[in-house]
């Protein structure tokens, strides 16, 4: 490695010592001289002089590339819901999320021509300036109702949700408790907030509970869960979080990206899934939903008490200083909102599908990991292993995920299928027979298959 001088705080009169003591020598010396103490640690005498430096280094991409495996950034040419075009091949899609098939639906289209006609294509401004129109206060509305909760504020994207609510409402001195397996948008939420952050050992409530109980009675508490689990498609145990939530006098939050449109009666996630959504006393104090599931669109929004949403409307930045969802995208969110309420088919036909797919996937010997959703995951291992597996998927027309660490624990690396209201039987009868065949093939190293 090349060995500079640093170029910080070479003169003790320009302010503090230098940005690197505990990993250069050259900067612990300076370290030393300037402070009179020494670095906490030192690891002998590499300096991070160049902050591209680890974009070279980074080949783990590249190394896949190499081998054919790279299951990324893949450009589709059309796509019709359940089958897409991608360099020429038509696959089956199996890794959308688009659970009741709507983003093709000739009345979310027209929904979103119209709003661009009437608005035009951007909103060129934050809701709480120039960009809020009477279409973003309507959906506003709409996702109250539905949601059976006093206010909802909607943002551009469902990552700016728990961005701007976890940075908002958690402060100096407050707790936030975060499943490990949550969304990554949830950790960094709780990151971006002054409070501290405490995660817990995935669905593990009895780590949570001591959690909660060696915190101070004077910290606020949030407890933050996903209701249905991203990557393996399992529902949180949100009663047994609310009676810990209760215990220890903490808040609830849900993110139901993958709840709202699937579970529930009437199609309102996790919480209704529960019976805990009408109660007066069910103790989840806010539901976070995203539009870029079910509801076909992009955006999201927070549901939960009116002074809570106000509160968040004039302090979350994630909403204050980023520009408003289009009109596009909230027309195409409040149709397809109106569909999943008129048509209860969808969600009937998504759970048929996905309990058919669990029920094959589990003969063929797969381990669907405690899926219980439209999110059906099969495990594989080892990330060679996962991207050999996508690979055969892909040869056979099929579309669906790779999903390894950090997006799973190491070592527990997953194809991630997801279904649609819309899949007709001969599309799932052609899936399953592909991971039918491969099932088999497991038996000879997958590697030596892709290679051959
Ligand atoms: C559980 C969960 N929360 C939040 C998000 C972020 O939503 P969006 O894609 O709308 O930004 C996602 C998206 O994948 C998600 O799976």
């Amino acid at each position: 490695m090349i060995k500079r001088k640093p170029t910080v705080g070479r003169d003790p009169a320009k302010g503090p010592p230098l940005a690197n003591p505990d990993r250069c020598e050259v900067c612990a010396r300076w370290h030393r001289k300037t402070t009179g103490r020494q670095p906490e640690r030192d690891l002998g005498n590499q300096h991070q002089v160049d902050l591209f430096e680890k974009c070279e280094r980074f080949t783990r991409a590249k190394e896949l590339m190499a081998k054919g495996v790279y299951p990324y950034f893949r450009a589709i040419s059309k796509h019709d819901c359940t089958r897409a075009t991608i360099q020429g091949r038509e696959v089956i899609m199996v890794g959308s999320n688009n659970y009741l098939g709507l983003t093709h639906d000739p009345r979310v289209i027209e929904a979103s021509i119209e709003a661009t006609q009437r608005y035009g294509t951007s909103c060129t401004g934050s809701r709480f300036l120039n960009g809020t129109l009477e279409l973003h206060e309507v959906l506003e509305d709409r996702l109250a109702r539905f949601m059976g909760m006093e206010s909802t504020a909607i943002f551009s994207t469902g990552f700016m949700v728990n961005l701007g609510v976890l940075a908002s409402l958690v402060g100096k001195g407050d707790v936030v408790f975060c499943d490990r397996e949550n969304h990554a948008s949830i950790l960094d939420g709780a990151r971006l907030g002054f409070g501290v952050t405490r995660k817990y050992r995935h669905d593990d409530l009895s780590e949570l509970e001591r959690m909660l109980a060696e915190t101070p009675e004077s910290s606020g508490k949030l407890i933050v869960v996903d209701g249905v689990f991203s990557m393996n498609g399992s529902i949180s145990d949100l009663p047994g979080v609310v009676r810990l939530a209760k215990k220890y006098n903490a808040k609830v939050m849900v993110d139901d990206a993958h709840g709202i449109g699937v579970l529930g009666a009437k199609g309102r996630g996790t919480a209704e899934h529960f019976g805990l959504l009408d109660d007066p006393n069910g103790g989840v104090d806010l539901v976070m939903g995203t539009f870029s599931k079910s509801l076909a669109s992009i955006g999201g929004f927070i549901a939960g008490r009116a002074d809570v949403v106000h509160y968040i409307k004039h302090t979350a930045r994630a909403l204050i200083f980023s520009a408003s969802p289009t009109p596009a995208n909230t027309a195409a969110a409040l149709a397809a909102l109106g569909i999943l309420e008129q048509e209860p088919w969808r969600m009937q036909r998504l759970h048929e599908i996905s309990s058919r797919v669990r029920r094959e996937f589990a003969t063929m010997g797969y381990d669907t990991m405690g899926s219980e959703t439209p999110i059906v995951p099969v495990l594989i291992g080892s990330d060679e292993d996962t991207f050999a597996f996508w690979k055969m998927l892909d040869l056979h027309g099929v579309f669906a995920n790779p999903v390894v660490a950090p997006g799973t624990p190491a070592g527990k690396g997953l194809i991630r299928t997801s279904y649609m209201a819309t899949h007709k039987d001969e599309e799932i009868n052609q899936v399953l027979d592909v991971f039918g065949k491969l099932a088999q093939q497991r038996k000879a190293p997958l590697t030596s298959v892709v290679r051959g």
